[in-house]
């Protein structure tokens, strides 16, 4: 556990001294240097999505992203930092458009990659491979109390982020 302490506070250092950037640096070098899911997560578990630090200014979170599986389109209101230690995870970005939301690109994060978001940023994110993706989520503020948005997948409707349902979702296919 002393490796995830020292995880965990060299991430708060980052957010203290560069803000996003500065976790994404910090984040990057964890990466490279576990090569791999660090000792302290432990086998992985499809589905887990699970917090490793919160408080009212930061919230890191290991996802472990069963095979195939996607989210509908969403904010965070608040920014974004996503690591890649294992896997693959896919991304549809999109901007808002009127009531509605439109496709403006896409992105695919490999192990190792890092990739940061702004508040006010939308995507879909999927794991498209036949195997789990693991990823550490940092998002400022406290990301289980923030309010999020979403858009229906098929008619661009926006409505509130239900995270317990995005939690059930993960659990019942991982
Ligand atoms: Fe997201």
């Amino acid at each position: 556990m002393e490796d995830k302490t020292h995880f965990i506070d060299a991430i708060k250092t980052a957010h203290e001294s560069g803000g996003r950037d500065g976790v994404r640096d910090v984040l990057a070098t964890f990466l490279e240097s576990w090569g791999g899911p660090p000792d302290w997560i432990g086998p992985l578990a499809g589905g887990d999505f699970s917090v490793i630090y919160r408080d009212d200014a930061l919230t890191i979170m290991n996802i472990i992203w069963p095979k195939g599986i996607i989210t509908e389109p969403h904010n965070h209101n608040s920014w974004a930092v996503i690591g890649i230690y294992q896997g693959r995870e896919d991304n549809l970005l999109w901007a808002r458009d009127g009531e509605g939301i439109k496709p403006i690109g896409s992105l695919t994060l490999a192990a190792g990659d890092t990739y940061a978001m702004s508040a006010d940023d939308i995507h879909t994110a999927f794991n498209p491979s036949q195997s789990l993706t693991g990823a550490i989520h940092i998002y400022e503020g406290d990301f289980l109390s923030t309010p999020k948005r979403e858009w229906d997948p098929i008619t661009h409707e926006e409505r509130p982020r239900i995270m317990a349902e995005t939690f059930a979702h993960f659990r019942d296919e991982g």
